[in-house]
């Protein structure tokens, strides 16, 4: 009797099962496995709050039909061997911090989000005096595992943002003229292939490998540990100063001659940033000022502290974990960064100035809310990328500007309110777009594009050059033949895309 009810009800409930979705296949195929006890499910608190710790507005109101947060590499290994043997596609999406702003770049409708939360263990290694770290940690989880040994390795400027997401774009720290760019830190990396074989990428293992991760990011696997070369350490200066907007050209000024004395000063570092906050009304200048060690006001920055006036001023002596909380991530606005590289040129940071006064205009004049902007002018010299090739290698591609002093430049915009999207992110593409026409027009473009700072609407992996596009689209066919990290992880920037 009971038989024949469940068959009623099998019946009855044949036309939902059949509604399922692909995805929602993959889930349950997760769920058979050793995985069931990683799986996150929509409704579940843990689920929700994993979706409001990204960084993003946009990346927080996409919806996987589950997350899988695997503990070791070898449950990573069996997440993708599972959702590649199925027989309906599994979309995934790979996150560690998920700070990445654009929507889809670690997070996934109709699909699986790979989450790697818990692969974020930070071990230092004395003996090799190298850190084994977790791409799922936050910076700050290295960094305050390494200050109190006395050492410190090139991380993130933010505390919030994560190890693994950062280090495959490439990476700008606060060490990067001493110490070259946070991809040419790392020693060695372990990787989950399409495959699930796990395997080290090195100088000496799988070298083609190894040099494409350095800003490939996503294209060949899922990285499931860095090693990073660390270096003695007893504390820094800096902070941050906010100056009337009446200072730009003061502060260009000096920026311009700072940036074509990095080799000189390697310890000191700077960022120049016109600000708009609107719950403050007012245009200032932000400077964030660091230096390498517990040296106050160092020298490099001569011609910065000259320039009078200041409103508020945090510099002190104080150390990496204290300097990366002040710059912690918000996660309750939409975000837009954009990039743009340019000569370390008066002309045109004066010029992408005038243009974003007024694109600014604009924008108080029609959004709502709060919102803000900061212009993040940072040198890229050529010290940056010294000992790229000597450490293995990477694709940025930026040995081709051989000895030429580059500006990066970066806009970062928040707001509230997916009906202001388009106009926040039509005003970054505006300002990238007439400053970069301008550059040309005056031969002071550079088209070099910083994978991490990228919107999705720009191409950085084309921008690393001809010669770099092939290494990447070879390393693609060999470690993943069946292009699963092409077709099956749609987030990122993809290397089959790029001509
Ligand atoms: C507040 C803030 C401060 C920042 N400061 C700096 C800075 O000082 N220096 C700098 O260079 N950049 C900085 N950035 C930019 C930052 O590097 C990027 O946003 C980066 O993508 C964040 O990494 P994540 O792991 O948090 O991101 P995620 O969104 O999780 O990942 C980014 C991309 O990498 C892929 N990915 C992540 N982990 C893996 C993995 N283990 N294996 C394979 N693919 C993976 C993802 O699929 C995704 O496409 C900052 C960003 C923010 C928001
Ligand atoms: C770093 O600085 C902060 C605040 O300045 C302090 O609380 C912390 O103890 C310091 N950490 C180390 C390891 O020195
Ligand atoms: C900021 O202004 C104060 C007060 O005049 C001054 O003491 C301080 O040195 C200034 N800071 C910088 C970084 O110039």
């Amino acid at each position: 009797m009971f038989g024949v009810k469940i068959a009623l009800l099998a019946a009855a409930l044949a036309p939902l099962a059949s509604a399922q979705s692909d995805a929602d296949c993959c889930c349950a195929a997760l769920a058979d496995s050793a995985l069931k006890a990683c799986l996150l499910l929509p409704g579940q608190t843990a689920y929700e709050s994993r979706l409001d710790s990204y960084f993003d507005k946009k990346q927080q109101s996409i919806t996987p039909n589950c997350i899988v947060q695997p503990k070791t590499a070898e449950y990573v290994a069996l997440a993708v061997k599972t959702l590649v043997a199925s027989e309906k596609p599994c979309k995934f999406a790979i996150r560690s911090g998920g700070h990445t702003p654009y929507a889809g770049a670690s997070n996934i409708d109709d699909g699986v989000t790979i989450d790697l939360q818990y692969i974020s263990a930070v071990e230092y290694d004395a003996d090799n005096k190298l850190v084994k770290v977790g791409p799922g940690a936050i910076w700050n989880d290295v960094f305050t595992t390494l200050e109190p040994l006395g050492i410190i390795t090139t991380g993130g400027r933010s505390s919030t943002v994560g190890v693994g997401g950062l280090t495959l774009g490439g990476g700008i720290s606060y060490f990067t003229a001493e110490q070259g760019l946070i991809c040419d830190n790392v020693l060695q990396f372990e990787v989950v292939l399409a495959d699930g074989r796990i395997v080290t990428a090195s100088q000496t293992e799988n070298p083609d490998l190894f040099t494409v991760l350095k800003g490939g990011n996503n294209n060949f696997g899922i990285v499931t540990q860095i090693q990073f070369r660390t270096f003695k350490y007893d504390g820094m200066w800096g902070g941050l100063v906010v100056y009337p907007q009446t200072t730009i050209q003061d502060h260009f000024n000096a920026l311009v001659n700072f940036a074509n004395n990095v080799e000189k000063n390697p310890k000191s570092a700077a960022i120049v940033m016109p600000v708009y906050q609107s719950s403050v009304g007012s245009d200032l200048i932000l400077v964030a000022y660091d230096h390498a060690e517990p040296v106050v006001r160092p020298a490099a920055f001569d011609e910065f502290l000259a320039i009078p006036g200041n409103i508020s001023d945090t510099t002190a002596v104080t150390n990496m974990s204290a300097l990366a909380a002040a710059l912690a991530g918000s996660t309750t606005s939409s975000v837009y960064f954009g990039t743009l590289t340019f000569a370390n040129d008066l002309r045109v940071m004066t010029e992408a100035h005038k243009i974003y006064t007024e694109v600014l205009a604009n924008l108080k004049e029609k959004a709502t809310g709060e919102w803000q902007i900061y212009i993040l002018y940072q040198p890229l010299p050529p010290v940056y990328w010294k000992e790229s090739v000597a450490r293995g290698g990477n694709v940025l591609g930026l040995e081709r500007f051989n000895d030429q002093v580059l500006c990066l430049y970066q806009p970062y915009i928040s707001w509230q309110g997916a009906e202001q999207d388009a106009l926040f992110q039509q005003a970054g593409a505006e300002l990238v777009d007439r400053i970069r026409t301008y550059a040309k027009s005056i031969g002071a473009d550079n088209p070099y594009l910083y994978l991490d700072y990228a919107d999705i609407t720009q191409d950085p992996l084309a921008s690393y050059g001809a010669e770099n596009v092939k290494k990447m689209k070879a390393a693609a066919e060999k470690y993943d033949p069946e292009g699963v990290f092409q077709k099956l992880v749609p987030g990122g920037f993809k290397i089959s895309k790029v001509a």
